[in-house]
C-alpha cells in the first residue's frame, strides 16, 4: 500500500488515500501517519468500512486509548458503545434520537462551542478518531481551527503576554457560556477545573500553538472578566477561516485530529435525524503543567 496525501486547505488538514484501515498497521505507516499529523493537524480517510473493534484497533496501532467514561452526562442505560468509545451520536440506549428538552442532550450540544477534547482532564487528549456511522440528511459538519498558524498570527506583544499564562478548564464552564447549569454535585465534583497552559509546543516538531477550548474559564492569577475577555478575543482570533476546514461528512469516513495543535466544533442539524458518530481517543503524554493541582 502506498499511503498517499492530499491538502484540503493551504493552513490544514489532508485526505489520506490508499491506505484500507481494517488491514494492521504497519510501524512503517502509523509513522508516516503520526509525521502527517504532525504537518496537517486533521487527516480524513474516506470509505472506512470499519467495525467498532476495526476502528479501536486502528487507535491502538497509534497509541494508548483513553476511557471514555465520567466524561458526559449519557446515563449508564443509554450506553450503547464500548467503554473506550465516546458516543458523540445523539441516540439513547434504544438507538433513538433524544427528545429537544433531554438534559444529556443538551448538555451534548455545547459540542458546537470551538473546544479541544478532553482539555477538561488532566492528562489531555492527544488524537481524536471519530467515525461516521450514520449521518443526517443535511448539516452536522465537523470545523477544524489550527492553533499553530493561530498562534503564528499573534502579534508579538500578544504572544509574549500568553507565553506563561496557565487556565483553568472544565466542562462547567463551557456549559455555564450555553446557559446550561443543572448539575448535581457528584457531576459539579467530577467536573472540577483542572490548569492548562495557555501555549503548548508540539513535541514532534518545535512548533507553538495556543491550547484555547470553551472549557477554559479563567487564567490563574486573573481577574474573571479580564480572563475571560483574552480568551473569547484569542477564540475569534484563532477561528478566522484562514485557519479553519469543514468537514463534510459522508458515511465511513473516519476523521481523526490532533487536540493539542486545533480547536474543533460540530455544527448543527436536523434534532430528530440520526447522528451516529463513534469516537475513539489517544491519551496525551504527559500534563500541559507541571504542578496539576486539580
Ligand atoms: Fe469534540
Amino acid at each position: 500500500m502506498t499511503m498517499r496525501l492530499r491538502r484540503l486547505t493551504p493552513c490544514i488538514g489532508a485526505e489520506v488515500e490508499g491506505i484500507d484501515l481494517r488491514a494492521p498497521l504497519t510501524s512503517e505507516h502509523a509513522q508516516s501517519i503520526h509525521e502527517a499529523m504532525d504537518k496537517h493537524a486533521v487527516l480524513v480517510f474516506r470509505a472506512q468500512a470499519l467495525s467498532d473493534d476495526e476502528h479501536a484497533a486502528f487507535t491502538r496501532a497509534l497509541g494508548e486509548m483513553e476511557d471514555a467514561r465520567g466524561s458526559s452526562l449519557r446515563a449508564a442505560t443509554d450506553f450503547r458503545l464500548p467503554t473506550n468509545f465516546a458516543d458523540v451520536s445523539n441516540l439513547d440506549g434504544n438507538h433513538k434520537p433524544y427528545g429537544p428538552g433531554d438534559r444529556g442532550r443538551l448538555f451534548a450540544i455545547g459540542n458546537r462551542l470551538w473546544h479541544s477534547d478532553s482539555s477538561f482532564k488532566p492528562i489531555p487528549a492527544k488524537y481524536s478518531l471519530l467515525r461516521a456511522v450514520c449521518i443526517p440528511s443535511r448539516g452536522g459538519n465537523t470545523e477544524f481551527a489550527h492553533m499553530g498558524a493561530a498562534y503564528e498570527a499573534l502579534d508579538e506583544e500578544t504572544r509574549t503576554l500568553i507565553e506563561d499564562l496557565v487556565c483553568e478548564h472544565s466542562q462547567l464552564f463551557s456549559r455555564e457560556s450555553i446557559g446550561f447549569t443543572d448539575f448535581t454535585p457528584e457531576e459539579r465534583s467530577r467536573f472540577r477545573p483542572v490548569r492548562q497552559r495557555l501555549v503548548r509546543t508540539l513535541p514532534g516538531t518545535g512548533r507553538k500553538s495556543i491550547y484555547l477550548s470553551s472549557h477554559a474559564g479563567g487564567i490563574v492569577g486573573w481577574p474573571l472578566p479580564e480572563a475571560r475577555l483574552l480568551l473569547r478575543d484569542l477564540t475569534e482570533h484563532a477561528t478566522q477561516p484562514r485557519f479553519v476546514y469543514s468537514h463534510r461528512w459522508q458515511v465511513n469516513d473516519l476523521v481523526m485530529w490532533d487536540n493539542r495543535q486545533t480547536m474543533h466544533r460540530a455544527r448543527p442539524f436536523p434534532a430528530h435525524e440520526p447522528r451516529d458518530m463513534r469516537r475513539t481517543t489517544l491519551k496525551g503524554d504527559a500534563p500541559t503543567v507541571l504542578e496539576q493541582a486539580a
